[in-house]
């Protein structure tokens, strides 16, 4: 990397430029298009990520008030755009705890995720409630599917392509640690069960297979006594690092461990390391019950100047022996996992902010 490209990357990363906040909620019409939008493309394409209020810093680029934004194409036009905070308890003023001591799930950033299940459009962030919101983008309030869901839910669900069930969890500060959750196609929960981990760590993600469900019990722990210093987590090397592989229809997990790293996001399919910004770690799990791997971390090339913390993940070696998953049907299936250096480092921009489509 050239000094030139180096000082270009750090000057980007700076949140009062590029990164900095949108000021204000607003709307347009009838949008100039360059170029020419297919008249085959209706729908409305959502996005969604942290955005502080003016003059209220956040303390950090993951805390920021969930800012929507939505563009409705149709008939090769932009019609509108529009912009607007996700209207949360959080923003209202409440308190993350109740009186007695109890989360009050209600009160989250709604930052990170928008996808749309069951007929609902939910704004997601992986310490609270889901909030819905219109297609115009107004928030109507926080989800518990009718007063079953009673942890947070992760901002990455995961939609079965066969049967439309939504597959999440939720991990808490306090036990139960994680819990397991599945959505009817029409959005009706379903099923939850407690998963046994030893501790609360940050679980951004995790996967799927056509039979399984794959957990990251991770060492990156939850610790009270860092509140005080914005993000409550820390690095444990003697919490150790796990990969768990559980049949959807059981509780059981078996767990590999493997040498510590962290994994931040997965993807179901192979993706090419990106110069600067992806790693990949390869899981394949056999629904034979034959054999779970993990194969090494890949750094892509351009990495020879990164920081340490780059480097510990780099170098981290995620390997799982053979083993024998309980028998399930005979169908394959193989999941790859890709970990980014940073969240900060795509070009989604900070916090992972992630957008969904829809008519
Ligand atoms: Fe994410």
């Amino acid at each position: 990397m050239t000094a030139t490209q180096s000082d270009k990357n750090t000057d980007q990363l700076q949140p009062e430029r590029y990164f900095a906040p949108v000021p204000d909620e607003t709307e347009a019409y009838d949008l100039p298009v360059t170029g020419t939008l297919p008249t085959e493309l209706a729908g409305r394409y959502f996005r969604n990520g942290p955005n502080p209020l003016p003059g209220d810093p956040s303390g950090h680029w993951f805390t920021g008030i969930g800012m929507l934004h939505g563009v409705r194409i149709a008939g090769g036009k932009a019609e509108w755009y529009r912009n607007r905070w996700v209207k949360t308890a959080r923003l209202a003023g409440e308190r993350f705890m109740d009186e007695n001591g109890r989360r009050n799930l209600a009160v989250n950033s709604a930052n990170t995720h928008i996808i749309e299940h069951g007929g609902k459009l939910l704004a997601l962030c992986e310490v609270g409630f889901p909030y819905q919101v219109t297609p115009e983008l107004d928030t109507v309030g926080p989800v518990d599917f009718g007063g079953r869901l009673t942890t947070a839910m992760t901002a990455h669900p995961k939609q079965d392509p066969v049967t439309g069930e939504l597959h999440f969890f939720g991990y808490g500060f306090r036990p139960p640690f994680l819990t397991y959750h599945r959505l009817s196609a029409s959005g009706e929960l379903v099923h939850s069960a407690e998963i046994d981990v030893p501790a609360s760590t940050m679980m951004h993600d995790f996967a799927i297979t056509e039979n399984y469900v794959i957990w990251l019990d991770l060492p990156l722990v939850f610790d009270h006594t860092l509140l005080e210093r914005g993000m409550p987590y820390e690095w444990r090397d003697a919490y150790g690092a796990r990969l768990g592989v559980m049949r959807k229809d059981s509780t059981k997990v078996q767990w590999f461990d493997v040498d510590p790293c962290y994994i931040l996001h997965v993807v179901t399919r192979s993706r090419t390391p990106r110069a600067g910004s992806w790693w990949t770690l390869s899981a394949t799990a056999d629904d034979r019950g034959t054999r779970f791997g993990a194969r090494s971390v890949v750094r892509s090339k351009s990495e020879t100047t990164s920081s340490t913390r780059r480097r510990r993940w780099a170098s981290a070696r995620c390997t799982a022996g053979r083993s024998t998953l309980p028998a399930g049907p005979s169908a394959s299936s193989s999941s790859t996992i890709v970990a980014s250096n940073s969240p900060l480092s795509t070009k989604a921009g900070p916090a992972c902010p992630t957008g969904t489509s829809t008519p």
